[in-house]
């Protein structure tokens, strides 16, 4: 038996892994806008480097770049209303707050002209406490309770998007008992999908989201569910019908799906006005916009996923003759991925040896070649980035306490937890001498990270730093020991 060691590619990483030519340069686009090394080679953002915040937060540690996050959702807003100027005078974008949700940033998304898309009473509830207005909040959800409707009525929301019949003659029936009327988008399904991992592409048909645009999806002849809600909603007094809204999926590249989901919803929303009478002044398009979490990723910038959408949305307009309704959007992912990234200490490693993959040629006289890889222990896991786990995320990791000469070894960021499948990255190349103590980053956790964590094996979950100008202040603060034994009700 032989081994291998060396900085050329290893056969047990995936095709898509290139050995970068520099260990120690940060790969763009995956990191925040402020992300650089210092003249120590210590990664640093907005100015304070990471052994500072490994001394005052701990590890592990979500460190957010605050300019980043309000750049990212500027961004957003000013491309998009350029884009859509003279269409419709410009577009409401709602950050989805379940990529990323506490005070702070409720307060960011609102200095920054945006609007905030909530799933949740609890997410309503840390709305209030950030104290956006009201009307320009938006709930969703698939099964909202009748205390989290109230509550969206009495929060004065902008708008309840309404995903079944039932729940709409719930929001109707409520907010007319107590004298009103609810602003209502209809969330529909227009059987566009996106090319995503299966679990969070929500379009099609086969899964519980929304009211599908398809013929004969109701007790009606004829009628599709979509059709029955408009005419239900358009004739209940409790409503108001603002409009339709559709979410296609997430982490999507390509613009196309986005714009085709547009002409759907635009050609069904012509044809509902024209065949009730009504006006519906609104059309959200969701969110789902993708981003870098590996170096091959390659998203495209918020303006040309912009100037695609308008141009389907100019041209169907004008071909069906109608004024195009106000556009909005839901990116969540897009605006708060990148502008974090996770620090962790390293503690235990371990070098395996793997025999060669049968097509990288393993032999059958079993003398087979066999390939290291090093599994790096960090001080978090699955607890604070469940995303591996649930849908095989692929991330990077980068050494950044000091920068290393070393060669490129193939390694695999595992966490603390019980669990062989605690894997934060499942393929990188780190350099060799990668040791205790040292930290690692990982890029690309701002989104649905810390919004996923759990206290499995009762791990704390880590706190939230944002970072800004050379300062940097706890936005989520992490558990302690405390806080977990707080629900323990005793013996
Ligand atoms: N609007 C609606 C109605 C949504 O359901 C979602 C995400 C968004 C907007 C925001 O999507 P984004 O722009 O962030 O992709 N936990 C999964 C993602 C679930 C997405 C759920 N809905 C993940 O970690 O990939």
């Amino acid at each position: 038996m032989s081994v291998q060691t060396g900085n050329t590619a290893s056969p047990l990483a995936p095709e898509w892994l290139a050995v970068p030519a520099d260990l120690n340069a940060l790969q763009e686009p995956m990191w925040a806008g402020s992300v650089q090394r210092n003249g120590l080679g210590e990664l640093t953002v907005g100015g304070r480097s990471v052994s500072e915040l490994k001394q005052q937060f701990g590890t592990p540690l979500f460190v957010m770049d605050e300019a980043d996050f309000r750049a990212r959702a500027r961004a957003f807003k000013d491309s998009f209303d350029a884009a859509f100027a003279d269409i419709c005078g410009g577009v409401d974008v709602y950050y989805a707050g379940k990529s990323f949700l506490c005070s702070a940033v409720v307060k960011w998304v609102e200095e920054e002209g945006l609007c905030l898309d909530t799933a949740s009473g609890g997410e309503l509830a840390v709305a209030a406490r950030a104290g956006i207005a009201g009307e320009r909040v938006a709930l969703h959800g698939n099964n909202k309770s009748d205390a989290e409707l109230n509550r969206a009525l009495d929060m004065g929301l902008g708008r309840i998007v309404v995903d079944s019949l039932s729940e709409l003659a719930r929001v109707g029936d409520i907010a007319q008992s107590r004298g009103e009327q609810a602003k209502v988008m209809l969330r529909l399904t227009p059987g566009v999908h996106a090319h995503t991992h299966e679990f969070i592409a929500t379009a099609h048909e086969d899964q519980k989201f929304g009211l599908s645009m398809a013929a004969d999806t109701t007790e009606q002849a004829g009628l599709s569910a979509a059709e029955e809600a408009v005419a239900a909603a358009s004739a209940h007094p409790g409503i108001d019908l603002l409009g339709l809204h559709c979410h296609i999926g997430s982490q999507i590249f390509e613009p196309d799906g986005f714009a085709l989901a547009a002409e759907k919803l635009l050609r069904f929303l012509a044809a509902m006005q024209e065949k009730y009478s009504i006006v519906m002044p609104e059309l959200d398009l969701g969110g789902g916009y993708g981003i870098a979490y590996t170096p091959v990723d390659t998203p495209r910038p918020a303006a040309d996923i912009a100037t695609a959408m308008a141009a389907v949305v100019r041209s169907t307009c004008a071909e069906l003759g109608i004024e195009s309704p106000r556009i909005s959007i839901e990116p969540g992912r897009a605006i708060v991925g990148s502008t974090t990234f996770t620090l962790y200490e390293v503690g235990t490693l371990k070098t395996v040896r793997v025999d060669t993959p049968a097509a990288s040629g393993g032999r059958e006289d079993g003398n087979n070649v066999t390939y290291p890889r090093r599994y790096v222990s960090v001080d978090g896991g699955m607890s604070d980035n469940a995303r591996p786990v649930l849908y095989d995320a692929d991330y990077s990791a980068i050494l950044a306490s000091r920068t290393s000469a070393a060669a490129p070894q193939l390694s695999r960021v595992v966490g603390k937890h019980c669990e062989s499948g605690d894997i934060v990255v499942r393929d990188v190349y780190l350099p060799e001498d990668v040791a205790a103590g040292d930290l690692l980053a990982v890029p690309g956790t701002g989104a649905y990270c810390w919004a996923l964590s759990s206290n499995y094996n009762y791990l704390a979950r880590p706190g939230v730093v944002a970072v800004r100008d050379g300062s940097a202040r706890l936005i989520v603060r992490g558990e302690t020991e405390e806080d977990l034994l707080n629900r323990d009700m005793g013996v």
